[in-house]
């Protein structure tokens, strides 16, 4: 076999065979096929796409590249999540304690911030004394404890698929579905959970901006879980405004904790509710609905955030700081934005506010930079409200002075205002399930 020919396939958008596919990838890991072929593969993959069967196929050989994680010492269901990307995107650390209230036991490894996107690992580590690197025994334990445990990626895991994600990095070929399905699901198959629950964010600030394209994006994960045997639901949520108010690592932590006490803001507890239900509904707790109200009941009795009490204790993290959020260090500056117009917020460009906040310090501008945990944004107006001259829109945190001045004026190009009030979109665009789309 060889990489010329099934490149030549590909191009002729011809489909390929397992065989084929199992070879490419597994020669690109050892390193018999150039960068410059599977560039090549890449570009033919970006215009012609592929069939269910081909991404499946693709999808298990990069999750096969690395460890495949045997969950089978954890009693009971396993349930995973996995969120696209987005700006202020804090749910995993509500709803893990919330599902794992109900017995439902959550194994995760998370990411770090990409881009203008936050990452769960960087939000966690904002705790004092937290841990997101443990051994295998180590999470399995805490989990078998607690529940529950979130830790960053372990190394092994997928590693075809970081090989493929640089290339697509620098070859132009990141925003192609099936190559985001694929790059996704390895990780999902390889991390081990039963059930799979995907957020894919939809919007300004998300990876796919369309309702189409994210409804595809969806239908091609879910398929491609469920043909792995992953029972596996996608909800498609709006990212066009940032999720909350608060954006930034410590920020977001009290903003977790508030929604625990059921004082949260109310997109991000509805949508929250709506994912803890999908993800207990996975785990056969009940219908939808009643797994919704399990949900909110969690939140109302106080038990999630119990929950995520233990997880931070089992990961060393000091407990005080979720008993008293007051306990963060706040940042040494903050800034007013103050409105110089009046009307309404029409709209905000969220990947423009998830930039602001990294320029603050609450992400990194290259893979060496440290982060500013108490950096960020905490946005007082948002879409839809009515605005005075002379309110505060939003405060701008760092403890870096210099970094104000162009974060100040990204933020301002980056809210929208109007005479009109903008139109009313929903946060769950819609659910897709193994053979149907529920649009709301
Ligand atoms: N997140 C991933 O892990 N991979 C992609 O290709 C896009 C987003």
């Amino acid at each position: 076999m060889r990489m010329y020919d099934i490149i030549h396939k590909k191009r002729n958008n011809e489909e390929l065979t397992d065989e084929e596919i199992n070879f490419m990838i597994n020669n690109y890991v050892s390193g018999e096929i150039p960068d410059y072929q599977m560039s090549a593969m890449l570009m033919a993959i970006y215009f012609n796409g592929m069939n269910d069967r081909e991404i499946s196929t693709m999808t298990n050989a990069m999750a096969k590249s690395g460890d495949m994680v045997d969950l089978s010492s954890i009693e009971g269901i396993k349930v995973d999540k996995h969120s696209t990307g987005g700006v202020g995107d804090k749910t995993t650390l509500i709803i893990a304690p919330i599902v794992a209230y109900y017995g439902v036991k959550v194994a995760k490894m998370s990411g770090r911030g990409l881009g203008h996107t936050g990452g769960t690992v960087d939000k966690m580590e904002a705790i004092p004394g937290l841990k997101t690197n443990f051994t295998q025994e180590e999470f399995f334990n805490i989990v078998n404890k607690t529940g529950i445990s979130v830790i960053g990626q372990s190394g092994n895991l997928a590693p075809a698929d970081k090989k493929l994600y640089a290339l697509r990095d620098v070859t132009a070929t990141v925003e192609s579905i099936p190559l985001i399905a694929a790059s996704i699901m390895s990780k999902k198959l390889a991390a081990g959970s039963d059930c799979i629950l995907l957020d894919v964010k939809t919007g300004s600030g998300a990876f796919m901006k369309t309702l189409d394209d994210s409804i595809s994006l969806a239908e091609k994960m879910v398929a491609i879980g469920e043909n792995c045997g992953r029972k596996t639901v996608a909800l498609i949520t709006d990212m066009d405004i940032p999720l909350g108010n608060n954006i930034g690592n410590a920020l977001e932590i009290k903003e977790v904790v508030d929604t625990l006490k059921g004082k949260g803001p109310k997109d991000l507890t509805e949508i929250c509710i709506k994912l803890a239900g999908n993800m207990l509904y996975l785990a056969n707790k009940g219908t939808l609905e009643q797994c919704e109200n399990m949900a909110k009941e969690a939140i109302q009795n106080g038990y999630a955030l119990e929950k995520l009490i233990e997880m931070v204790e089992a990961q060393g993290g000091d407990i005080d700081y979720i008993k008293d959020t007051n306990k963060f260090e706040p940042a040494k500056y903050s800034c007013e934005i103050i409105s110089d117009n009046e009307g309404f917020i029409n709209s905000m460009d969220t990947e423009g506010l998830g930039i602001a906040s990294t320029m603050l310090g609450a992400g990194r501008e290259t893979k060496e930079d440290d982060i500013d945990y108490a950096a960020g944004i905490i946005l007082n107006k948002k879409v839809g409200d009515e605005i005075k001259k002379g309110d505060i829109l939003c405060t701008l945190y760092t403890n870096d002075k210099d970094k104000f001045e162009n974060a100040k004026n990204k933020v301002k190009e980056s809210i929208y205002i109007d005479a009109k009030t903008p139109e009313k979109t929903p946060l769950i665009f819609a659910r897709v399930e193994k053979n149907s789309i529920d649009k709301f």
